[in-house]
């Protein structure tokens, strides 16, 4: 098992620490545009090996495609991060072309792989690499929803007091601050709705927080999050190539599931060796449909500006 993990950055480092921690492949290779970073971080993660105790090896590249051929999956994470007070769309401009050279030059290599997409505006971003590259729709999966998931349910440990790993809960939609759209009606801590805990103020409270969590962060922090997004990234990864079929909300392409076409949108999907492998259908309500239509309308509005750009 191969993977590659482009942009070695905070993200796309952390993807890379957490991959080859748990050991999900026996090479893992780190490319940045940056002379000397990806070699950098590669030797900086190999020498912690021994003290973690993995054998996967980390190599790094300048922007050198070849060391990345035969790869099985590549993480996406180049592209210019948020700063205080911007919005992830307001990246397309410079992360658009970025992409698109990205997602080509890995598949110039490894014709079979799997991408995942993590650069922002990550719906676009994925909708973008899977019109550039022509690759099966099941093979491009944006990471965005995952991620959304974990805040939403940190929000929720906050209000409820209660154990992380108790919960369900899932956010759907888009990966914006006002395109997400967190499912508090389908939220259980162990199978319990929490809206029998909870009253609707507070799990608007939770929802609205959820949905401004990465921009909390990127405020406190003065530029976007890591951790989570590195995490959530490897967990992604983790899925692909150990077949675990976990649920998980991705972005990905819709033919009339959910109410919707030509569109990269997140939504419940079992992720294994195929990549993304089925939707799974949540029974939205009308008032959460309408809520998801209104998502699509924005992140359909946002992909219309591809073609604006000169790629
Ligand atoms: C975030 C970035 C990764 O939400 O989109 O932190």
């Amino acid at each position: 098992m191969k993977i590659t993990v482009v942009g070695a950055g905070a993200v796309g480092a952390t993807v890379a620490d957490n991959i080859a921690r748990r050991e999900l492949c026996h090479e893992l290779v780190l490319v940045d545009i940056k002379e000397g970073i990806a070699e950098g971080k590669a030797m900086d993660m190999n020498q912690t090996a021994t003290l973690l105790g993995f054998d996967t090896k980390v190599v790094g590249s300048t922007n050198d495609y070849t060391k990345t051929a035969g790869s099985d999956v590549a993480v996406i994470t180049s592209g210019i991060p948020r700063k205080p007070g911007m919005t992830r769309e307001e990246l397309i401009g410079t992360n658009a072309s970025i992409v698109k050279t990205v997602a080509e030059n890995l598949l110039k290599h490894s014709p079979n792989i799997i991408i995942v997409v993590i650069s922002n505006p990550m719906d676009t971003m994925t909708y973008l690499a899977l019109k550039s590259t022509g690759l099966p729709k099941n093979r491009i999966i944006g990471m965005g929803g995952i991620l959304d998931s974990s805040r939403f349910k940190y929000y929720l440990t906050q209000a409820l007091g209660c154990s992380a790993s108790d919960l369900h809960a899932v956010v759907v939609g888009g990966h914006g601050d006002t395109t997400m759209i967190p499912l508090t009606r389908l939220a259980t801590l162990n199978g319990n709705p929490v809206s029998n805990t909870l009253d609707a103020e507070a799990l608007k409270k939770v929802a609205a927080d959820t949905m401004i969590g990465g921009a909390t962060l990127t405020k406190l922090i003065g530029t976007s999050a890591w951790y989570a997004p590195g995490a959530a990234g490897a967990a992604l990864v983790e899925s692909i190539v150990r077949d675990e079929k976990k649920v998980f909300a991705c972005c990905v392409s819709l033919e009339g599931e959910y109410g919707q076409n030509d569109i990269c949108l997140g939504v419940p999907v079992v992720i294994g060796k195929n990549g993304w492998e089925k939707i799974i259908d949540y029974k939205l309500n009308a008032e959460e449909q309408a809520e998801f239509n209104k998502s699509a309308d924005a992140v359909r509005s946002m992909n219309s500006v591809l073609s604006t750009l000169t790629l």
